[in-house]
C-alpha cells in the first residue's frame, strides 16, 4: 500500500528543497558512464515534480547545478546542459497540465545562451500558473548569492537609496535570488551524503533536514512520501520550549 494515505494534508511543508545527488555513483555501480546516471535522474525529477504538485506542495526547489559543478569534466558539463534543454522542452506540457510555474535561481547569465533561451521561454510560458512554483537552482551557489546581495545593498547605500539602518533580515531576503519564496521547511538530500554543498544557506536556517541513502535516479514517490511523513512527526520549536507550543 502507498504511504501517501499517511500524509496529513493540513501539515504539509510549504517549501521542499532537494539536493538531487548520486547520479554518478548510480551509473558507475551499474557499469555505465556517469552521464547515463544524469539521464536517468531526469525521470526522478518528473515523478517528484508531479507528486509534489499533486500533494499540494506550494514550492519545490531542485538543486540541479552548483557553481562548483562548473569544475567537472567539460563533457559532463556539456551533457548536463544538453539534458537541461531537452528536459525543459519535454516537461513544458507537464507543467502546463499541472499548473506549475517555473522559476530559476543562480547565476543564470553564466549558463550557455541556448539554455538561457529555453529556460526563459518556459518561465514566460508558465508565468500565470498557480498550483506550484518549481524553482531550478542552476549555476547556483549560496555564497555567490550572498555576495551578490551584499553588493546590491552596498550600492543602494552608496547611492543614498537606503541607509545602513534599513538593513535587516527582510531587506537581505529581498536581495537574494529566492526573494519571493518562503523559507525552506524540508530539505532532502539523496545518495547518503550529509552535507549542504553551498545550497540555500540563509533559507534553511530552520529547515528540517532529511537524508536518505537512495541515489537520485532511484528516488520514487514513496521515498518522497516517506520524507514528508518523517517531517510531519517532528516538532518544530523555533527556539521555544515544547511546552510553549502546546
Ligand atoms: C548529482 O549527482 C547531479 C549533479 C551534481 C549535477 P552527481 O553527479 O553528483 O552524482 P555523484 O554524487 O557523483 O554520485
Ligand atoms: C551538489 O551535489 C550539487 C547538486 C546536487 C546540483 P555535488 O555532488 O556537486 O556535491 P558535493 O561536491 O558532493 O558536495
Ligand atoms: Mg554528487
Amino acid at each position: 500500500m502507498s504511504l501517501k494515505s499517511n500524509i496529513h494534508p493540513e501539515n504539509l511543508p510549504k517549501h521542499i528543497a532537494i539536493i538531487m545527488d548520486g547520479n554518478g555513483r548510480w551509473a558507475k555501480e551499474k557499469g555505465f558512464l556517469r552521464v547515463f546516471g544524469h539521464e536517468n535522474g531526469t525521470k526522478s525529477v518528473r515523478t517528484t515534480v508531479e507528486s509534489c504538485a499533486e500533494l499540494g506542495i506550494q514550492n519545490l526547489t531542485l538543486y540541479a547545478f552548483s557553481t562548483e559543478n562548473w569544475n567537472r569534466p567539460k563533457l559532463e558539463v556539456k551533457t548536463l546542459m544538453q539534458l537541461l534543454i531537452s528536459s525543459l522542452k519535454k516537461e513544458m506540457k507537464t507543467m502546463q497540465k499541472n499548473s506549475i510555474r517555473l522559476n530559476a535561481i543562480g547565476n543564470i547569465e553564466h549558463l550557455p545562451a541556448s539554455v538561457q533561451k529555453e529556460l526563459l521561454h518556459v518561465i514566460d510560458e508558465t508565468k500565470n500558473n498557480t498550483q506550484m512554483t518549481l524553482t531550478l537552482a542552476l549555476s547556483y551557489g549560496s555564497r555567490d548569492e550572498l555576495v551578490n546581495a551584499t553588493r546590491q545593498i552596498c550600492d543602494k547605500v552608496k547611492n543614498n537609496i537606503i541607509s545602513v539602518e534599513n538593513i535587516d533580515e527582510t531587506l537581505i531576503n529581498q536581495h537574494l535570488y529566492t526573494q519571493n519564496l518562503p523559507d525552506v521547511d524540508l530539505l532532502i538530500r539523496t545518495s547518503g551524503e550529509k552535507r549542504i554543498s553551498n545550497f540555500l544557506l540563509w533559507q534553511i536556517a530552520y529547515a528540517e533536514l532529511y537524508f536518505t541513502d537512495v541515489y537520485w535516479p532511484d528516488f520514487t514517490n514513496e521515498n518522497l512520501y516517506e520524507a514528508i511523513i518523517n517531517y510531519q512527526k517532528r516538532e518544530r520549536r523555533f527556539g521555544k520550549t515544547s511546552e510553549q507550543l502546546h
